[in-house]
């Protein structure tokens, strides 16, 4: 197998995780837990989201939340962003970096932003004139990029020509992802495949919910096809509101735990995360999803790599 040597997470706690929260998490803690994810070493950090607070009551808190954040040299914070109104709020709120948002499913793009593929794609063009306009850099994400909730299996034709029409609007990354946590490993390289065949794989990312736990599968078959790009999310958090049971993405944790493991670089305190990942879930009153959250951190941390005690030591 071919690893690289570096992985970059993109941590999509705050918006993905948060956005299918229950109960509403106060701004001032959506704060706290962004400024600790940055203090971990992440050098991406989605914030939020600036939609409709009809469509996404959660993250209705947006320009408070990015205004309220210490914005650390070096590290990026993108929002999603889904029409112009989004654009407006998100540059008055002095955002940098934006995601734009579509699918490769019809039927899911009606059901989470009212539009049809093609629709979306018009509806980005302005957004993306704005962005030029102002030095915004914007990433690109492809939903439903193995299968859909509402259409079943979903062509990796379909996922490679959305993300190249994201591409070729001036996207400088494209975003793939397994909404519903439906991949394996063959299947998500061949729908990677696909895509790089469109976009050049240094372009793509992955973005795997972890529903059926094979997002670290998927994750290790995708590295060694050339990705370098994973996003995930702190302990787990989050869903889809229009994906119904739709889990969290992959734990960061877990990402982390296991390319460290492997000799691959992600500029992240395993231990500074683990923290973090302890604390957002004792504020939100829920047990972990993963498992190495649920351990006491000390044990949480290869143990194998531990110094070992001499036995040899007089006393
Ligand atoms: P619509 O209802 O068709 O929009 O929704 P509209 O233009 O008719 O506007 C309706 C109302 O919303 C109006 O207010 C607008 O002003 C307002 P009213 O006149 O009724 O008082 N409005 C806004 N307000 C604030 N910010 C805005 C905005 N836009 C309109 N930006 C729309 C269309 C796209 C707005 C809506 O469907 C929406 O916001 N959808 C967002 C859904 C969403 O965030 N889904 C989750 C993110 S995607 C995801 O999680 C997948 C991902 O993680 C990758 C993966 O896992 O696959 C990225
Ligand atoms: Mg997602």
């Amino acid at each position: 197998m071919m690893f690289p040597d570096r992985i970059k997470i993109v941590e999509v706690g705050p918006r993905d995780g948060l956005q299918n929260e229950k109960a509403s998490v106060p701004a001032a803690t959506k704060i706290e837990f962004i400024d600790r994810l940055t203090d971990t070493g992440l050098e991406t950090v989605e914030v939020t989201s600036f939609v409709s607070p009809k469509w996404i009551p959660q993250l209705a808190d947006a320009t408070e939340v990015f205004k309220g954040i210490r914005k650390k040299p070096g590290v990026h914070y993108p929002v999603l962003v889904p029409n112009e109104t989004g654009m407006q709020r998100a540059l008055e709120a002095g955002v940098k970096e934006i995601a734009i948002f579509t699918a490769a499913s019809e039927t899911f793009n009606q059901r989470n932003i009212n539009a049809s593929i093609s629709e979306s794609l018009e509806r980005f063009a302005p957004v993306m004139e704005m962005a030029r306009a102002h030095g915004i850099q914007v990433r690109g994400y492809v939903s439903c990029a193995i299968g859909c909730p509402y259409e079943g299996d979903i062509d990796p034709a379909q996922v490679a020509a959305v993300a190249a029409e994201l591409y070729d609007m001036g996207c400088y990354e494209i975003s793939l992802g397994d909404t519903i946590g439906v991949g394996t490993p063959r299947r998500a390289r061949k729908m990677v495949y696909a895509c790089a065949r469109r976009v050049p794989m240094e372009r793509l990312a992955i973005h795997f919910h972890d529903t059926r736990n094979q997002a670290l599968a998927n994750i290790l078959a995708c590295i060694d096809m050339g990705i370098s790009t994973v996003d995930a999310s702190v302990s787990g958090l989050g869903g889809c509101p229009y994906a119904d049971g739709a889990a969290g993405n992959v734990a960061t944790e877990d990402v982390v735990y296991m390319l460290h493991g492997m000799d691959i670089d992600t500029g992240v305190d395993l231990r500074k995360l683990l923290e973090t990942a302890k604390w957002i879930n004792a504020e939100l009153g829920r047990t972990p999803t993963s498992k190495l959250a649920r351990l006491d951190i000390d044990n949480a941390l290869d143990a194998t790599k531990r110094p070992k005690k001499s036995s040899s030591q007089p006393g």
